[in-house]
């Protein structure tokens, strides 16, 4: 009796990992850090420079030198230079090097550990078990993909020069989650690590050599935002990833609108961690420390945002401050401490200010220890008796700070769960396999955990929807971000310009029998005649009027959109029903093939065979899409933990196209069967040419079994409909192929809800040409992967 409480009354002594080895690793680089191009390390002449601290006690660790546009540009260059020879050297040679990486990685394994918990603050205990293992893990499976890449990736090819921005709450992840994938595919990469923990980034850069990395293939700068940005825009980028802030990320998107890049943006959350009362409550307890409290909390995807069954509040508040009691704070290379230091003096006091100007709103503080500025230590928190419009709710306060709140039935627990702009992830917490399945797909998120929370693997694709961002890192639907297609087939458009929609001065002499035949729009399933009254001529190939059409405005997308979000139920319908419905659709066609014929050789100038070669393959593109509807399914990921992976691909939501000037019919068909297969609803904005072809399908839509709202078709101004269509907060993406004045548009406006845009030059595919035109290309544009982790076993 008298041992045991001696025993429990002893104090713990400190087990302090050794930072002699990087220590000397500094001393050895001078204590100061330029940038690595080319394969060598440059200083420039009076450069700015930065310094490196330890949060954990100010002291300077180092100092790195601010890459000017100049330098920026060094590292584009040799990036480009190296990349064609990179990806001619084949899969196996690339797996080769990436292998070498993992490998070197592991054998400076403590080293990479301890740099990363001096430079970040986070205990040593995470980076050596979590951090650096996973980094590991990364170049190992991606070495596999590299190897794979000719005949599971067959058909694509790298997009070139890649910039990839990361943040500094997991710097050396992070980099490896950028890298792995881009360099496996064939891309040389410009990397810039963030400005607070750029260490072992510049470790990382050593290790490149010794791999056999060519040079050029990898390019590392340092630098804060200004360099960051110049990186992302630059025009020789081809594609940019980054990690980041919600702000960030806009400014990202905005400034590279229009340069046809890639991107792929991970950022913000405020993650829902939903415990029904039928939950191991112990466990749940444990997973929230993992939830919040895991990296200080400074962790985009943590869950911060407690919902709580009622009948089990109390008993459950109880034990997390019970449990808060026993974490230990300390200095981070302690290998006995639960928390560390918030990254930044500039970080401690954001999430300081965030809880304090929050609390002005309401709400209830709970913490065990106060918080300590000289050490930038932020202790565990706890925030009650808050509703879900209080700002802490709301905001992203990325520092240790839970907030809580209670539901009373399931359905309130999702509602309240997805009330939030962010959308990267949840964990869902209950014994019943039922309940937890049937919540997991309803939490609208990139990746959802059942009974466990920030669980991560190179082989589980990771990334958000709404507004954390659009793209995945991680499984191979992170590949495919790092691809493009190879060689499309370009239409090169026949002298059709002369019928033009909106070129009223051949009206007059058009001696059309058709004249008083008016093409309404359809939304919701119904023809509905335009809000301003308008319309427009729609002019046969000869000048003659074909019909008219509706001049759409403002209020006929938002009516449109607004038809789409009630046909939501359209993606919980089967996929075996949407493929009957598209069966459906094209026999109905078919029973009009002369008419069509007819009106394609009328409307587009183009003779018989072209006309029934464009019909006749749109029929078969409604057959491919019905055959994809039920067999684009996803994917049961073995990683390596006692449970499953579920990757499902999710439709998008309401998506815009904004269709080209050619082929008509087919063009149509190409975009909405896709979408549709995979249960998204879409807004659709012909080409201006022949805008009355697609509105002539609309009576064989009317029989066709399709939903009313599911498929909305609205004529007149290309531009000024699209930019309507991506300023709406409820549009998820658009698709468009315009010029590049369009597609700029619609990608800078476009940034308001963070849409994924998928743009295009109007020719840059025949659409005959079926691998231009069909295939899985579109339906992975029609959906986004959601992660479900299953764990078993008790
Ligand atoms: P940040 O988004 O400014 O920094 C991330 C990276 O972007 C850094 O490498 C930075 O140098 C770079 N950057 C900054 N401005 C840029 C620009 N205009 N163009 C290109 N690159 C630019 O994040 P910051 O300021 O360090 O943290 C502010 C807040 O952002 C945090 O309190 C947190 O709420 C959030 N954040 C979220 C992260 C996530 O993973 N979701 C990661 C880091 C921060
Ligand atoms: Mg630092």
């Amino acid at each position: 009796m008298k041992l045991s409480k001696s025993i429990e009354e002893l104090e713990y002594s400190q087990a302090l990992e050794s930072d002699k080895e990087a220590m000397e690793w500094l001393e050895s680089n001078g204590r100061k850090f330029g940038q690595f191009i080319g394969g060598e390390f440059l200083f420039q002449k009076n450069a700015d420079q930065i310094k490196v601290t330890n949060p954990a006690d100010s002291s300077v660790l180092a100092a790195i030198e601010v890459a000017d546009d100049k330098t920026v540009d060094l590292a584009v260059t040799a990036a480009s230079k190296s990349q064609k020879s990179w990806y001619k050297a084949g899969g196996h040679a690339r797996a080769k090097v990436l292998y070498a990486l993992a490998r070197l990685i592991q054998k400076h394994a403590r080293v990479i550990s301890v740099l990363e918990t001096l430079d970040n603050g986070k205990p040593i205990r995470e980076s050596r078990d979590s951090d650096i293992p996973l980094a590991i893990r990364h170049f190992y499976y991606h070495a596999g993909w590299a190897q794979l890449q000719e005949s599971e990736l067959a058909g694509q090819e790298p997009v070139g020069v890649v910039a990839q921005i990361i943040p500094w709450n997991f710097p050396f992840l992070m980099l490896a989650w950028k890298i792995a994938p881009a360099i496996a595919m064939g891309n040389s990469i410009v990397l810039k690590p963030a400005e607070s923990t750029p260490l072992t980034a510049m470790f990382f850069a050593q290790l490149c050599t010794e791999a056999g990395v060519p040079k050029g293939v990898i390019n590392i700068i340092n630098g804060a935002g200004n360099t960051g940005a110049t990186l992302s825009a630059h025009p020789n980028v081809n594609k940019v990833a980054f990690t980041g802030s919600t702000a960030v990320g806009r400014a990202i998107r905005k400034s590279t609108a229009g340069q046809s890049k890639k991107l792929t943006l991970e950022l913000g959350g405020k993650s829902a961690f939903v415990v029904f009362d039928d939950a191991d409550l112990d466990s749940v307890v444990e997973g929230i420390v993992d939830a919040i409290w895991y990296n200080q909390g400074e962790v985009c995807c943590a869950g911060s945002r407690l919902l709580i069954q009622a009948s089990v509040e109390k008993k459950l508040v109880a034990k997390i401050k019970k449990r808060m009691e026993t974490l230990r704070f300390g200095t981070p290379l302690d290998k006995s401490i639960d928390v560390g230091s918030l990254v930044s003096d500039k970080q401690f006091e954001q999430v300081s200010h965030l809880v304090k100007s929050g609390l002005k709103s309401g709400g209830n503080l709970f913490q065990c220890e106060k918080p300590d500025s000289s050490k930038n230590y932020y202790p565990p928190s706890i925030i009650t008796d808050v509703d879900s419009s209080h700002p802490l709710v709301q905001e992203e306060i990325f520092g240790p700070v839970l907030v809580i709140m209670s539901f009373r039935t399931q359905p309130e627990a999702i509602q309240l769960a997805n009330n939030t702009r962010y959308g990267l992830s949840a964990s869902v917490w209950s014994e019943n396999i039922n309940r937890a399945m049937h919540v997991a797909p309803a939490l609208i998120a990139g990746v959802v955990w059942i009974n466990c929370h920030n669980k991560f693997d190179a082989a589980c694709g990771f990334g958000g929807v709404k507004e954390s961002g659009f793209g995945r890192e991680g499984g191979k639907e992170g590949l495919y971000e790092y691809l493009k297609p190879i060689q499309l087939k370009y239409k090169t458009t026949k002298g059709a310009s002369v019928n033009k929609a909106s070129s009223i001065s051949n009206v007059q002499n058009s001696t059309s029998s058709e004249i008083d035949r008016t093409l309404k729009f359809y939304i919701g399933g119904k023809q509905v005649r335009p809000d301003g009254g308008n319309s427009i001529p729609a002019l046969n190939f000869d000048g003659s009027i074909s019909a008219w059409v509706g001049q759409g405005n403002r209020k006929d997308i938002r009516n449109a959109v607004e038809a789409a979000r009630k046909a939501n139920g359209w993606a919980s319908k089967t996929a075996h029903l949407r493929a009957q419905v598209l069966y459906f659709f094209a026999e109905n066609l078919t029973v009009r093939k002369d008419e069509f014929i007819k009106r394609l050789m009328e409307t587009c100038g183009v003779k018989k065979p072209e006309a029934t070669a464009e019909f006749n393959a749109t029929i078969s593109r409604i057959f491919s899409y019905a055959a994809w509807a039920d067999k684009f399914d996803g994917a049961a990921h073995d990683a390596p933990y006692r449970g499953v992976t579920l990757a499902l691909p999710e439709p998008i939501g309401i998506i815009g196209l904004v269709a080209p000037d050619h082929q008509p019919l087919l063009a149509a068909i190409s975009l909405i069967a896709p979408a549709i297969a995979m249960g998204n609803r879409v807004v659709y904005i012909p080409g201006e040419q022949y805008q009355n072809i697609v509105l002539e399908l609309v009576s064989v839509m009317e029989t066709s079994d399709i939903p009313g709202g599911v498929i909305n078709i609205i004529t007149g101004d290309k531009k000024e409909l699209s930019s309507h269509l991506a300023g709406h907060g409820e549009v998820e993406s658009i698709w468009c192929w315009g010029d590049s004045d369009l597609n700029k548009n619609i990608e800078s406006i476009s940034v308001e809800n963070l849409k994924r845009t998928w743009c295009h030059e109007n020719n840059d595919r025949d659409w005959l040409d079926i691998n231009s035109g069909e295939g899985t290309e579109f339906l992975r544009k029609a959906t986004h992967v959601k992660n479900i982790w299953t764990p078993y076993g008790d």
